[in-house]
């Protein structure tokens, strides 16, 4: 989903001011400074030290090496101007936790940032209402989740967007069914429910 959503960020930041407002969470999240405890050894990190260190750093006001469980729903803000002074306002949008949680996701995967959800398919339902818009073509899979499949013929294709649902092991067939307004190539992997696999470069 994070890579989905990245490229989708990279293609049609512009276009709309929800798709604004998460590009600025997305930067927010990924411009955190890394400034580990204590004395690291140069280089890169081992996959199982970056796994578990990933995005973690000390908290600032307190020391605390784990990440504290911010349980506020909403933080001070002091003016309309300045209201995300201090990185946060309303923990439906963000909250500290989650935000470590996204630069975790985003350092383990290479990736810019990403935006975390509370279920699968509110993540889903964000990236195609964020980036599509009448008159967009979408290449899908045709072995998804259950809900992605309905919500794209269901949902979407009655505001007209188009999906064309294709076998994603065949890399031919996806290029095939790309068309001039295809505006998201949508997929997963491990595919629910038979787990078919797509390589994801
Ligand atoms: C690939 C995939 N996408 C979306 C979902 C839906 O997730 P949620 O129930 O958290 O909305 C699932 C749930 O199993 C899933 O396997």
């Amino acid at each position: 989903m994070q890579r989905v959503l990245t490229s989708a960020l990279r293609q049609n930041g512009a276009r709309s001011s929800a798709a604004q407002s998460m590009q600025s969470r997305h930067i927010m999240s990924a411009s955190r400074v890394n400034h580990k405890a204590g004395t690291w050894l140069p280089g890169k990190l081992g996959q199982e030290t970056h796994l578990v260190h990933g995005g973690v750093n000390p908290e600032d006001s307190t020391g605390a090496i784990l990440t504290p469980i911010y349980a506020s729903s909403t933080f001070v803000q002091e003016s309309v101007d300045t209201y995300l002074q201090k990185g946060f306002s309303y923990s439906r949008t963000n909250n500290p936790t989650v935000s470590v949680l996204e630069q975790k996701v985003a350092d383990i995967e290479g990736g810019y940032g990403s935006v975390v959800t509370g279920t699968g398919m509110a993540a889903t339902s964000i990236v195609m209402s964020t980036f599509l818009q009448k008159g967009d073509h979408v290449v899908i899979t045709d072995c998804s989740y259950v809900g992605t499949n309905r919500i794209a013929r269901v949902q979407f294709q009655k505001y007209g967007i188009d999906f064309s649902f294709v076998d994603f092991t065949n890399l031919d067939t996806i290029k095939a069914a790309m068309q001039p307004n295809t505006k998201m190539v949508f997929s997963e992997t491990p595919a629910n429910p038979v787990l078919s696999l797509v390589d994801v470069e």
